[in-house]
């Protein structure tokens, strides 16, 4: 079992935080499947908070049943760090994770995300602010470094280690990658050897055996799945059985009816008509990515205008395909 500080991980298995993706309805469904020990908000951006900017205030809203829940907090100012770092505690989280890892331009360009692990010296000064600020728990998520000639994440992880971070978490790939190329999992192991903190372990993992088999490789404390989780919410689940040594079920058609009406009712009851019709077309996309005829549901959902009609098309796929 992962311990982060005195919150228990367990199973080690851990939902990676996804901006517009991994809010309330999504967090609950993926706690309600099972199997995952710690789930995390979107990012949230400590200039937003700091300021109560109701945007930001909206993604904040989470409840008991997910817990353990982290939330992930950006931001370049360590005293606003500080700052949003002990809103985040009051409010009731459980972790607090920094984010160093985000790669989009508009975040590097306020010095955020993966430019921090290109400027060291602030990137201690975020983690010694945060950490004097709270007693959560606090943990870090990286990348790499900025580029491939610029490989930090040793020195980020040692930094996070000395200013009192509980644990870190690495993706390994670096800023410039984005999404390209593979997650060089060598260097998950490589900063599990040299730290005593936990590490968790992030990225490609896509099936059940390969979290298990990141964890075999590397030695890492946890694994964090992000994607995967999309088109197989039941991940989780499927991973816990196998790391207990028990073989794992695929969901039935009827499984994957039902969980895609809860989410899509609770999408539906709690967003306007926009961004409800906008997560319906998004959620069916993956859920029925690889599904026979998927396809053919896919491509209606583009012509269809309102949520309610999203959710009717989703039940005559699944009536076509014969789902008990
Ligand atoms: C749409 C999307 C949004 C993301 N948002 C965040 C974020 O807010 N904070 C963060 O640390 N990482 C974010 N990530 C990165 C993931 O947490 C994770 O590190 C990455 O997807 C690799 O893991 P995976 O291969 O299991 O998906 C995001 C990734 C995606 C695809």
């Amino acid at each position: 079992m992962l311990r982060i500080g005195n919150v228990a991980v367990e199973p080690p298995l851990v939902l990676a935080p996804m901006a517009g993706i991994t809010d309330r309805d999504f967090r609950l469904l993926i706690r309600r499947l099972g199997g995952c020990g710690l789930v995390s908000m979107e990012f949230i951006s400590s200039e937003g908070l700091t300021r109560q900017r109701p945007s930001t205030l909206k993604m904040l809203h989470f409840v008991d049943e997910e817990r353990p829940i982290a939330i992930q907090i950006f931001g370049s100012d360590p005293e606003k760090m500080a700052e949003a770092a002990r809103l985040v505690e009051g409010m009731g989280a459980d972790v607090c994770d920094i984010n160093m890892g985000c790669p989009a331009n508009k975040v590097l360009k306020g010095c955020a995300g993966a430019a921090l692990t290109g400027d060291l010296p602030l990137a201690g000064r975020i983690v010694r602010a945060v950490r004097a600020a709270v007693s959560v728990p606090l943990t870090v998520k990286f990348r790499l470094g900025l580029r491939e000639d610029a490989a930090t994440f040793l020195e980020v992880g040692r930094i996070c280690q000395d200013e009192g971070a509980d644990a870190v978490t690495l993706h390994p790939r670096t800023a410039r990658q984005q999404f390209t190329g593979r997650a060089e999992w060598g260097a998950i192991g490589a900063l599990k050897r040299s730290l005593a903190i936990p590490v968790v372990g992030n990225g490609d993992v896509t099936t059940p055996e390969q979290a298990v088999a990141m964890r075999r490789e590397t030695g890492c404390d946890a694994v964090m799945i992000g994607r995967a989780s999309l088109t197989n919410p039941w991940i989780f689940s499927q991973a816990a059985a196998l790391l207990g040594g028990e073989p794992y079920a695929e969901p039935s058609l009827a499984e994957r009816r039902t969980l895609m009406r809860a989410h899509f009712h609770e999408v539906i009851g709690r967003e306007d008509e926009r961004t409800a019709l906008h997560k319906l077309r998004r959620f069916t996309g993956w859920y029925t990515h690889g599904l026979p005829d998927g396809r053919t549901l896919r491509r209606r959902l583009s012509e269809l205008a309102s949520a309610q009609a999203v959710l009717g098309a989703v039940e005559d796929y699944f009536l076509a395909q014969g789902a008990a």
